[in-house]
């Protein structure tokens, strides 16, 4: 496709002393499209050529020759240089790409690059909670995304299934195991569990070392240790398998925190060896003050016990060793920002190739509330995830039998509809921002929804149905389209790619999301506005293929967020 952008980039290079690629990123897109359809700001420069900006952006525009096929003027406003492109040229450009049978945005812009996303890993024998539904879900995005790009991603489950937690359970399991019967809701029962033997444990110190013992013993692969510890371990990703079924994801490795079990004594060699290693309180630990970071890493607690923070050390060697990342990103919730940069600084001190530790990213996110208030692990106020999930499809399956009564495949539709809406409202906004859980919000047909997007989907489908056939691409005429509500889905649809690489440069796929409610949006004003079916042939065909258009790039985007559309709804 014609990249207007670039076209002008290289035009202004050669008047002023940057760089087209900084250049790149100074262009704005106006909101109002009466100010062109790209903006040069002046500002930047204006200090350092000591004029005003509305004089700079005179004269660029005197001094450069915009090819007149791609151009239809420039005017300055302002300090802005404002660009107004043909048209014609850009709605016959989304067209044809649109239509070219290739999948619309995907590109190689990653080729040869390899990622590494770290995503959703839950605890085992600890229920899956919210905010590992919402991991999940960016983490799965941000994979499709990447992937789409041309990068060959790597996505990890990094299961917390490691820790003295294990040695407390495993004596919980050793008093009281036949007590429950772990063929049914295992999780709840190992939690159950859990929660007796820990408040055993603050009663009784002599039980805290057998559960102290119980983790020595695992950590020498100890027979029957191991043995019950494996069954914990699958039981859950039993449960776990459950939840992603339903929404869809995927994991290139199951690699979790046990796996670094025998790779630590590494990390702590070569950290001895900076001589950075300092003992404190018993336990050994990193200094980071000089990094501006208060607290200091722990890498071996007083007993000789390695820690989570030492297993994530010795993942970052493994996987600069196994996968050579160029990204390396980390999915969790911002409760995790400390460690993250603890380990991140502590990665430095590994001897690896400074690639590997630029290469390390973490992706947080805000808390995730139910409409009643804060959940975290730490209060025990979880939901089942399992049941959020299926109580969503059965309330998308009574909206949509009372829409559509004479719907076939119902069950299907109410399972994409309710997950898509699901999926739809941890990438709404952007992810810092708390999110509220509200199951009724979130099915709304007509809100920001995943629903709303999917039903506009709908639309598209029945509008081609009606008509009976795509025409092609070469058959339409471009000033069919020029009116306000056509450009601006040729505009949105145009921006596709762009919209992509953005994505993945901020780690946030609410981006993607946003993007495909405008689409949906300017799609139900065209829809409004524009008759599509009508008596002039030639517009017609021309309304019914941007109406084939504006479906494939909603199927497509949404696909990319792990939601899936249905035909009819
Ligand atoms: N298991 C952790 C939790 O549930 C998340 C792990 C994230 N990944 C990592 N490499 N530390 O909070």
């Amino acid at each position: 496709m014609t990249d207007f952008k670039e076209l002008i980039s290289d035009e202004i290079a050669n008047v002023v002393g940057i760089g087209k690629q900084e250049l790149l990123t100074y262009i704005e897109v106006p909101k109002d499209i009466a100010n062109g359809d790209y903006a040069f700001p002046c500002f930047r420069l204006a200090k350092a050529l000591k004029k005003a900006p509305q004089v700079i952006a005179s004269e660029i525009k005197e001094k450069i020759k915009l090819d007149e096929n791609y151009f239809s003027k420039m005017e300055v406003a302002g300090g802005y240089l404002n660009f107004y492109i043909n048209k014609n040229i850009q709605i016959m450009d989304v067209l044809t790409k649109v239509g070219n049978g290739a999948e619309y945005g995907r590109s190689e812009l990653g080729k040869g690059k390899n990622i590494v996303i770290d995503y959703s890993s839950p605890n085992i024998a600890k229920p899956f909670h919210i905010g590992h539904l919402k991991t999940t879900v960016i983490g799965g995005a941000l994979y499709n995304i990447y992937k789409y790009l041309g990068y060959n991603v790597i996505g990890v489950n990094h299961l917390g299934d490691y820790g003295t937690q294990f040695g407390k359970l495993i004596e919980g399991y050793k008093r009281w195991g036949n007590e429950y019967d772990l063929t049914e809701n295992a999780i709840d029962k190992l939690a159950d569990i859990y929660k007796r033997i820990d408040g055993l444990c603050k009663e009784d110190e002599e039980v805290l070392n057998k559960c102290r013992e119980n983790f020595k013993l695992l950590e020498q692969n100890d027979e029957y240790c191991t043995k019950i510890w494996n069954e914990f371990k699958d039981l859950s990703i039993k449960e776990f398998q459950k939840i992603y079924d339903l929404l869809g994801s995927k994991f290139d490795s199951w690699n979790g925190e046990a796996f670094y079990a025998d790779k630590t004594d590494e990390v702590i060699d070569i950290l001895n060896k900076t001589g950075k290693l300092v003992e404190s309180e018993g336990a050994r630990i990193i200094d980071l003050t000089e990094s501006g970071i208060e607290t200091p890493c722990i890498v071996c607690k007083s007993n000789g016990s390695t820690i989570y923070a030492t297993r994530d050390l010795a993942a970052i060697l493994y996987r600069a060793r196994t996968y050579d990342y160029d990204k390396c990103i980390y999915v969790t919730s911002y409760e995790q920002n400390l460690h993250f940069k603890q380990i991140f600084e502590v990665a430095k001190l590994l001897g690896l190739d400074e690639k590997y530790t630029r290469g390390l990213e973490h992706v947080s996110y805000g808390m995730v509330r139910l409409p009643t208030g804060k959940m975290s692990t730490r209060a025990g106020n979880f939901v089942k995830i399992e049941d959020l999930l299926t109580n969503t499809i059965n309330r998308a399956k009574e909206i949509i039998s009372e829409k559509n009564p004479n719907l076939e495949n119902k069950e299907d539709v109410a399972k994409k509809v309710g997950i898509g809406a699901v999926i739809f409202n941890n990438l709404s906004s952007s992810r810092m921002k708390d999110e509220v859980f509200d199951i009724n919000e979130m099915l709304n047909f007509q809100g920001e929804t995943g629903p709303y997007i999917q039903y506009t989907y709908v639309r598209t489908k029945s509008v081609l149905e009606k008509v009976g056939m795509v025409p092609k691409a070469s058959d339409i005429k471009a000033q069919n389209l020029t009116d306000e509500y056509s450009l601006k889905l040729i505009n949105i649809i145009y921006n596709f790619e762009d919209i992509l690489k953005q994505v993945i440069e901020k780690s946030e796929p609410s981006i993607l999301s946003r993007y495909l409610i405008d689409l949906a949006k300017a799609y139900s004003a065209f829809y409004n506005e524009n008759k599509i079916i009508c008596d002039d042939k030639s517009y017609q065909d021309a309304r019914v293929y941007l109406t084939y258009a504006v479906g494939k790039v909603l199927k497509q985007g949404a696909k990319l967020l792990g939601i899936e559309m249905p035909d009819k709804m």
